[in-house]
This record gives C-alpha cells, structure tokens and sequence, in this order.
C-alpha cells in the first residue's frame, strides 16, 4: 500500500510511459518520482519487450536504470533524444520549473534541452502560483565558490525576490559535490518575480556553471494526486 504522495508521483511516472514508444531514445530524470518512472519502463523493457534507449542524469539513476533492465548510454552517444522525462521541485502555469533539489540540474537541463519533447511528472505539491519557496539551486565550480557566492548574493539584492539568503549545500561536515565536481549554492528567495531575467543574470556570473530555472524547456506537466487520479497540462 503506498501512501498518497508516492501514489501521485506513481501514477504521474507511469501515465509518463504512454509517451515512450519503441525505438526512442529517453532522457532519464532524477530524484523520487524520476525513479517510479525508470522502474516502469524496466517493467515495459522486461515484461513487453520495449526497445528503448536511456540517457540518465546522474550516476544514481544510470545505477538504477541498468537494475531494473533499461539499456544505457551517453548523451554524446545518443546525440539526441525523443522525449526526456523527469521531476521537478517546483513548476508555475507555464510550465517554467525549479529543479536541482537533488543535486543533477546541470546533467539534467544538458539532456532536457537536448531532447524533442520534455515532460515533467511531479506530483500535486509542486505546483507554484509563483516560483520561489523552493531554494533554487546554483551549481559553481569549487575553485573561488566563496567569492561567487558573494557575487550571488549582490547580484540577487538587486533583482526582484523577497529573500536573499544563500547557503553552500553540505554533505554531511563537507561541501556536497555533483556528478560534474562542482559545488551547489542554493539562493532562499521566497519569490522570483522575474524567473526568466534571474536564469539570465545569473548565469553570467564567473564561476555559476548553472542554475536550477528551466525556462521554456518544459512541454508537458504530469500531474499526479494522492488519490490515484492524474492532469496532464501543456
Ligand atoms: C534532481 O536534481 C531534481 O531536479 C529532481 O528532479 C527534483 O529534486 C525532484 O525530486 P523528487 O521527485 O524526489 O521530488
């Protein structure tokens, strides 16, 4: 019996493999919901004789995607892909997400862009009147991260959000590092009045390799709820 959150998110991963046809090349996402969905198309690969290719996001999900039966391989390989399917932490109207809560938004915005189709499963809770609540994820380079962080934190006084808070994300006593090496500094903003301007401006920083706003990437939002029942937006 699953409780009602990982019920949504269920039902949002498995209404995702509609999308998935023989032959295709898939973006695999990461986090929670990300792994309901890999589990589901392993269960296609074994039990119906899916063909399908995968591109994971990170090394957690390349681990399980080789488990449960789904083939693997690089983006490079693939060079391009039908569909990528993944979570997100927070989604608006407009299907504009933060992402990163997990710590793979660079691997993972790398492949959604990379893609033909992207479709975001998520379950009810992550839907945002407006983008912000959720600490949004930087990902920097270790060498000068404090100095970036001091230009993040100048650059963010002046844009138009409630909270201008950062904080180095930790692993335990050490900086939490990401599958590329790199460092995460996550901006409390509260409220990102202008989404789109911030991804800009901030990406313009010496040291911020990437950051947690997808903007425009976004096609399809799977909406899953703790009663089993499912909206899909795009
Ligand atoms: C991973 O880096 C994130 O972008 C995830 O997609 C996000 O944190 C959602 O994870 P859950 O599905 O576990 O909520």
């Amino acid at each position: 019996q699953l409780s009602p959150i990982d019920t949504a998110k269920f039902v949002a991963a498995k209404r995702a493999c509609d999308y998935v046809e023989d032959g295709m090349r898939v973006g695999l996402g990461t986090g929670s919901t990300a792994a309901w969905l890999v589990r589901c198309l392993g269960e296609m690969v074994r039990e119906d004789g899916l063909r399908i290719v995968g591109v994971p996001t990170s090394t957690r999900t390349a681990e399980l995607a080789r488990q449960v039966g789904i083939k693997v391989t690089t983006l490079d390989e693939a060079k391009w892909l039908d569909v990528t399917i993944d979570g997100a932490d927070e989604f608006d109207r407009e299907l504009n997400l933060i992402k990163g809560g997990g710590g793979a938004l660079l691997q993972e915005k790398i492949v959604a862009t990379a893609s033909d189709q992207m479709i975001v499963i998520a379950d009810k809770t992550k839907q945002v009147e407006t983008l912000g609540a959720f600490p949004l994820p930087i990902e920097v380079v270790p060498f000068g991260w404090q100095t970036t962080k001091a230009l993040l934190e100048e650059t963010i006084s002046s844009m138009d959000v409630l909270g201008e808070k950062t904080s180095l994300r930790m692993d335990g006593e050490k900086p939490y590092v990401t599958d590329e090496g790199n460092y995460i500094v996550d901006l409390h903003l509260n409220r990102i009045g202008n989404a789109r301007q911030l991804a800009l401006v901030v990406n313009q920083i010496p040291g911020v390799v990437e950051n947690g706003l997808f903007i425009d990437i976004c096609d399809i939002a799977i909406i899953g709820h703790g009663d089993g029942r499912v909206e899909v937006r795009d």
